[in-house]
């Protein structure tokens, strides 16, 4: 589903493992799932399973969910660097359909093999899987001997 440019991916569904000690959903847990959120599509939209998350801008916790409930996180990009991507991300509770957090900006950057920002050589969204990386990451290289 989309509003406004954020497409809402992924739903969670808050289990009693991911509260805090009032009893609402603890925000390492939902850090947690936003950043891999973030580094599915960093990767998705640079080709490149080697990207690491570099900044995030604030994070205001404005509203929470309860055990049982459903959340749903959305992103998109909103700029495309030399060698980052800059993304917002929006979380919301499904059942009380008001917003969770906002974040204005979660940079990541495209490592080359080196482990060094690389150019990713992208200015725009893909809303398909042609950029999907077709290798593993670690290939165990030497398993063959000839
Ligand atoms: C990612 C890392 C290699 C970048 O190194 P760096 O020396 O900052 O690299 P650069 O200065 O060349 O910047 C790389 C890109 O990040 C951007 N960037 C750097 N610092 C930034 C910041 N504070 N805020 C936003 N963007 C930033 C730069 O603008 C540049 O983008 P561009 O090429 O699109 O213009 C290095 O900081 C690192 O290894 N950090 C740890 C990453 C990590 O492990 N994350 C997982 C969580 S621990």
């Amino acid at each position: 589903m989309t509003t406004g440019d954020i497409t809402f991916h992924t739903r969670k569904w808050v289990r009693p493992e991911d509260l805090n000690a009032n009893g609402t959903l603890f925000g390492g847990s939902l850090l947690r799932w936003i950043d891999e959120e973030a580094a599915i599509y960093a990767i998705v939209q640079l080709g490149n399973g080697n990207a690491v998350t570099k900044y995030m801008s604030e994070i205001n916790f404005v509203s929470s969910a309860a055990q049982g409930d459903l959340i749903e996180m959305g992103l998109t990009a909103t700029h495309f660097g030399r060698t980052s991507l800059t993304m917002r991300a929006e979380v919301r509770n499904m059942f009380t359909r008001q917003s969770i957090l906002t974040i204005e900006k979660i940079v990541f950057v495209n490592l080359g093999k080196d482990g060094l920002p690389a150019p990713h050589g992208y200015t725009t969204i893909t809303y398909d899987r042609d950029r999907v990386p077709h290798q593993h990451q670690h290939q165990h290289l030497g398993a063959i001997a000839t």
